[in-house]
């Protein structure tokens, strides 16, 4: 007994970041600040999912102060969290609060100009949450501007550090269900916005780049525009993994599920990531098994996950959970399924070419 406990005392204090980072925030809104007012109901979502409160609560981090060019956003959030240096300008703050870690929670539009500008100013890493952008080549910006000033760029796809899905790419890894073949999703939600999140849950299971993508469209006015729309499409990644996403328009009665399938086994995410479900293959008789999913042995918010994660990125030197180029993957995905879908459902390489392509 004792020795577990040591153990577990060691898995927690292993996991601290070394050094504390000084926190703020670009975006007092919902996902910056108050997100969390509207999560009633969904137990298997740990409470904080807002950046502000996350950070708040993770290790390593204090959260110094925030930015919003709405002046009563920041009043609603020194009244929250009770943070007194709050600036119209986040460049100003930038300056005067010398930060480490800016999580930028505006909305898509203003979020390239601004990461990019937070490199350049020489910020140790920036967290920001997705959609990354609106085009490839905004992508492709963000991405080089960190490159250059050696900042770290971690997308807050949060479910890449939902200690539930850590547990299954362990599944994985220690070869439970053999090697991982395909994976597949069923959602009704947009392609750029919400399955950036199963995209780069997709990416980082893969372990490896998406190579070339084909997609199927609801219909062909969804294509017209650069609307943020649902598609279904099919990935190949460079090592050969599959993925499959079924996303329509209309609720169709399925909620988030996600499957992973390998070459003796699958695990399954069924209801939004409530439940976990492991089947393999029984040793003996070669028939499919139900086996106990490694449930985590505390269920923490994956968003504190992800700050620490960033933190304990920037120890490492390098952002391996969730990088910039998974957040440019995941909306070149998207893109490409529209692409695809417009040429007559044709398979389509990764990158790419026409890096002014948009969507949402
Ligand atoms: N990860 C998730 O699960 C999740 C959930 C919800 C929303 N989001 C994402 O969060 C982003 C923000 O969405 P939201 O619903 O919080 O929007 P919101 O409008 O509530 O908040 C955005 C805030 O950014 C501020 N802002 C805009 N430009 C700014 C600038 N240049 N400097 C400082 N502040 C600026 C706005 O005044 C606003 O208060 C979106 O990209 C959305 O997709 C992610």
């Amino acid at each position: 007994m004792a020795e577990l406990e040591s153990k577990a005392f060691n898995v927690v204090a292993d996991s601290r970041p070394k050094h504390t980072y000084r926190g703020v925030v670009v975006g007092c809104g919902r996902m910056g600040s108050t997100i969390d007012d509207e999560h009633i109901g969904m137990p298997h979502y740990p409470w904080p999912w807002a950046h502000a409160p996350a950070m708040i609560e993770a290790r390593g981090i204090d959260l110094v102060a925030a930015a919003d060019s709405d002046p009563s956003k920041l009043d609603d959030f020194k009244q929250r969290w009770g943070i007194e240096a709050l600036y119209i300008d986040y460049r100003q703050m930038i300056e005067k609060e010398k930060p480490d870690v800016v999580a930028v929670t505006t909305r898509p539009e203003p979020r390239a100009e601004v990461v990019v500008e937070l490199a350049e100013m020489g910020v140790k890493a920036i967290f920001a949450t997705k959609p990354m952008c609106r085009t490839l080549a905004e992508a492709d910006d963000m991405i080089q501007a960190c490159q250059q000033n050696n900042v770290i760029l971690s997308m807050a796809c949060h479910l890449n550090w939902y200690n539930w899905y850590t547990n299954a790419r362990k599944v994985i890894t220690d070869g439970v269900i053999g090697d991982l073949r395909s994976m597949i999703c069923h959602s009704p939600a947009s392609l750029s916005n919400l399955q950036s999140h199963t995209f780069a849950l997709f990416r980082l299971f893969a372990g490896a780049p998406a190579k070339w993508v084909f997609g199927v469209l609801d219909n062909d006015q969804h294509a017209e525009g650069h609307g943020d729309i649902p598609g279904s499409g099919y990935i190949v990644y460079e090592n050969g993994i599959r993925a499959v996403m079924n996303s329509h328009a209309e609720r169709t009665g399925l909620s988030w599920t996600i499957e992973f399938v390998g070459e003796k086994g699958r695990i399954i995410s069924r209801n939004a990531h409530a439940q976990f479900e492991l089947r393999t293959t029984h040793p003996e008789t070669n028939t499919p098994i139900q086996n106990q999913f490694p449930n985590p042995w505390y269920p923490r918010s994956s968003m504190v996950d992800a700050i620490e994660g960033v933190c304990l990125s920037i120890e490492k030197g390098v952002e391996e959970i969730c990088p910039g180029e998974f957040g440019r993957e995941t909306l070149e995905i998207a893109i490409a399924i529209r692409e695809s879908h417009k040429q007559g459902n044709i398979k389509l390489d990764l990158p790419l070419v026409d890096r002014s392509l948009r969507m949402g």
